[in-house]
């Protein structure tokens, strides 16, 4: 990713609000390998394709670069998201046991394993204390439809006059971290993906923050309140 931020990117597919790169799927094939080689067994549902059962008791989910529209541009704003999930108690409902996000621009590693802390570059993080919404930053995601984007803009207009800053930085990923390290206070977006969230909700959890989600209509789709503990009651009406 670092070597190709300011070149230009062959692009795969391009639709009104999204872009897919060669690049994604090169670097989801450079993870597959190094995990098919250390983990021959556990299967992997990536945004770029699915390798073994995506529905077996472990699973890596992985999003090999997210804030590709951010990359393509030459933003050095994007991630790499890699969680393992073991499969709960039913067959749709999976838990995070480690997650690992990496941001290659800023050289920062978020990490965390399900019962420990969480860490950024091996240093134990946690979320802001604010309560407070006039005091708070809140990062919002548009997803990619246009169904997604009529159902975030009210949320947005909303928001402007109540917090502090309202940032659509461009990276589900990056965005929960920096919620988990104290650097934004929420996160609201509807129509994420599941591979966009199952690191960094596990690093927020981890970091004492609340990663609260719901599953919605679409495979592994999810639509996101995340904050840093304090917040949810505030910010509900908001997130609808
Ligand atoms: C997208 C980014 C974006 C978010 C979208 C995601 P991608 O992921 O995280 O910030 O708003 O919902 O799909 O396509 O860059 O991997
Ligand atoms: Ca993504
Ligand atoms: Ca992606």
């Amino acid at each position: 990713m670092r070597k190709n931020l300011r070149l230009t990117k062959k692009v795969n597919e391009a639709t009104q609000h999204d872009i897919k790169l060669e690049l994604d799927v090169r670097c989801q094939k450079a993870i597959e390998r190094r995990l098919r080689k250390d983990f021959p067994g556990i299967a992997i549902l990536g945004e770029e394709g699915i390798t073994g059962d995506p529905e077996a008791e472990y699973r890596w989910v992985v999003d090999p670069i997210d804030g590709t529209v951010n990359f393509t541009y030459g933003i050095p704003h994007a991630c790499v998201s890699i969680a393992l999930q073991r499969r709960a108690q039913t067959k749709e409902h999976y838990e995070s046991l480690v997650g690992a996000v990496y941001d290659p621009f800023c050289d920062e590693l978020w990490t965390a394993t399900k019962g420990s802390a969480a860490k950024l570059n091996n240093r134990p993080i946690k979320p802001s204390s604010r309560r407070n919404l006039d005091e708070a930053i809140v990062a919002v995601g548009f997803a990619k439809h246009t169904q997604t984007l009529d159902r975030m803009i009210p949320t947005l207009t909303e928001l402007l006059h109540k917090v502090r800053k309202v940032r659509i930085m461009g990276s589900a990923a990056l965005a929960t971290v920096y919620v988990a390290t104290g650097r934004m206070d929420a996160y609201i977006e509807y129509g994420l993906r599941l591979w966009d969230i199952a690191a960094g909700g596990l690093i927020l959890e981890c970091a004492g923050g609340d990663f609260c989600h719901e599953a919605v209509p679409g495979d592994y789709t999810y639509r996101i309140l995340l904050n840093n503990g304090h917040l949810r009651r505030k910010l509900e009406p908001f997130a609808r």
